[in-house]
């Protein structure tokens, strides 16, 4: 147990180091809410507005069990808008910087099109996007933000804690061992 903690505890530092990427601006440094109220509101808005382009697939829903496919196929999408709009089940912590990277991309807009044909934003490499904006506030961006990343990684909380549990036993354990040490140092010299 307190391997299998440690390993995903460095699993999850990892991907907070996979964070720094070259040719984007820094990720806005904001911290996601975890509050229920806040993770399920934003799962209303892209149940209402996000699914009719992309799918969910890895959750399901709640009364057909049925993955959450969207409003449209992938042959449609790809004609319309010339590339599949992602799965959403994985997209927060599928990106460096993860669920930072979500919300810098909801809020990322520019109103200035410049050499873009649908969009310009300023957290997708190249800086032009085919997701036209949907003009999110910056608190329904988090709330969406806030839901995709407990859908990505439901067990964070727990990781966190079992982390937490693994330092105390370290700590312990060295103290423990260092007694140890003590006794046997003047045992030696006694
Ligand atoms: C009209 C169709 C459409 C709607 C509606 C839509 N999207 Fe998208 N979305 C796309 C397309 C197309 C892409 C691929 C963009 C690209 O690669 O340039 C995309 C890409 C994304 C990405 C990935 C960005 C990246 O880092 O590559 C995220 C996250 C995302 N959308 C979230 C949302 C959310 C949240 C909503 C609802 C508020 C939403 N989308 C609504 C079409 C749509």
């Amino acid at each position: 147990m307190a391997v299998l903690g440690a390993t995903l505890v460095l699993f999850a530092g990892l991907v907070g180091v996979a964070a720094a990427s070259e040719e984007l601006p820094p990720l806005p440094d904001v911290s996601i809410p975890t509050d229920a109220e806040t993770i399920e509101l934003g799962e209303r808005i892209v149940m209402a507005r996000c699914k009719t382009c992309h799918s969910l697939q890895y959750l399901r829903d709640e009364e057909t069990l049925q993955p959450l496919l969207s409003g449209i196929t992938p042959d449609t999408a790809k004609k319309q808008f010339g590339v599949v709009p992602p799965d959403l089940s994985l997209i927060a912590i599928a990106r460096p910087g993860g669920a930072a990277h979500t919300y810098a991309f909801l809020t990322g807009y520019e109103n200035d099109l410049g050499d873009c044909e649908k969009a310009a934003n300023r957290f997708i490499s190249g800086g032009c996007t085919a997701m036209v904006d949907p003009r999110l506030s910056d608190e329904d961006a988090l709330a969406i933000t806030a839901f995709l990343k407990e859908a990505a990684d439901p067990n964070e909380k727990i990781r966190v804690q079992i982390g937490i549990w693994v330092e105390i036993f370290l700590g312990i354990l060295t103290v423990m061992a260092y007694l140890v040490y003590r006794r046997i140092k003047k045992r030696e010299l006694g």
